[in-house]
């Protein structure tokens, strides 16, 4: 006779949800959301069906209906016209743009709602990339003076959470000490840790019609092939002063969830990126893939290989789900 049956611990459905070791819950996300200038608009991304473009009246709707399903926290992604855009990004931090007024306009109406933000250059630059260009090169420290300038700006609208996005070396503490030294010493910084240079962005580079100009992103942005340089990266972030790391893409990555979570102390987040997302859209469309099954199992892998929130663009699906 066997003695052990493991199968006896999936015998009906509460023994299941008590030996259930990771549960999902609707406090474990982040919701991206993109606004663009203007007034009532609201336009779907052709390439991630059920995620808009946002002009400001619309976008206070929808983190209305989201604080109502138990949806707290979002982060916020501009959409920049190109006469706005220039080499140093300058927009970026201009106190009047689009991204600095919807941040304060969501704090007064909404102030329960948690706000993160995306501190990188693409949106805002003439040449699509994540630093400042010269003679095809990607410069390192000139860089890091526009993310300061932009994370300072954020800061002051009202964010709760820097998010710098951009890789360039030094970043972290670079921004830690400008928030430092003009009094924000309580605004948390989510460092995009482990970024790989990653095909899944193409959608939401659709979104902001924010690819590159020329070449690619793999001079700052991880190669998928490494993990180690993984370590180096968040350790660096954690040293310059970061209060949570993240990996991305995730489902690609799972293993690089798990090695930061076995390796940090601080919480591990992960963003459940664009093209992550597309995909399992375009199966469920052809009927090739249950879409709400797989959601929830993608969202619960992300979980259970460590990370402690993830930033995703099922969010809002997810928590009309649990709620039920
Ligand atoms: C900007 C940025 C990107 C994403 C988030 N912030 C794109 C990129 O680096 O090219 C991608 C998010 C997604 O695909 O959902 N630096």
């Amino acid at each position: 006779m066997l003695t052990r049956r493991p199968r006896r611990n999936r015998k009906s459905a509460v023994i299941r949800q008590m030996v259930q070791e990771t549960l999902l819950t609707v406090d474990d996300f982040i919701f991206p959301l993109f606004i663009i200038e203007g007034e009532n608009i609201k336009e779907e991304i052709p390439s991630m069906p059920g995620i808009y473009r946002y002009t400001l009246d619309h976008l206070m709707v929808e983190i209305g209906e989201c604080l109502d399903l138990g949806i707290k926290s979002f982060c916020l992604f501009p959409s920049v016209k190109e006469d706005k855009k220039d080499r140093a990004a300058t927009e970026g931090s201009n106190p009047e743009g689009i991204y600095q007024v919807a941040l304060s306009s969501i704090k007064e109406k909404y102030p329960e709602a948690m706000l993160m933000t995306d501190v990188a250059m693409d949106p805002y630059s003439s040449d699509g990339h994540d630093g400042i260009v010269e003679d095809g090169k990607i410069l390192n420290d000139e860089s890091l003076e526009v993310l300061g300038k932009m994370a300072l700006a954020q800061a002051k609208a009202g964010a709760d959470i820097i998010g710098p996005s951009d890789m360039m070396d030094g970043r972290i503490g670079y921004i830690r000490e400008v928030l430092d030294d003009n009094g924000y010493t309580d605004v948390s910084i989510m460092a995009y840790s482990a970024k790989y240079a990653s095909a899944f962005y193409g959608p939401f580079r659709d979104a902001l019609n924010s690819a590159p100009k020329f070449g690619d992103k793999k001079t700052y942005q991880m190669d998928p092939a490494n993990v180690k340089e993984a370590l180096i990266e968040a350790e660096l972030d954690y040293v310059e002063g970061a209060d949570f790391l993240m990996v991305k893409p995730a489902l690609s990555y799972l293993d690089i969830i798990k090695a930061l979570s076995d390796n940090f102390d601080i919480p591990i987040t992960a963003y459940n990126v664009s093209g992550e997302y597309a995909m399992l859209k375009a199966a469920a469309q052809n009927g090739w893939l249950e879409n709400d099954k797989t959601m929830m199992e993608m969202l619960l892998s992300i979980k259970r290989a460590g990370a402690s929130a993830i930033l995703t663009y099922f969010a809002k699906e997810a928590a009309v789900l649990l709620k039920k």
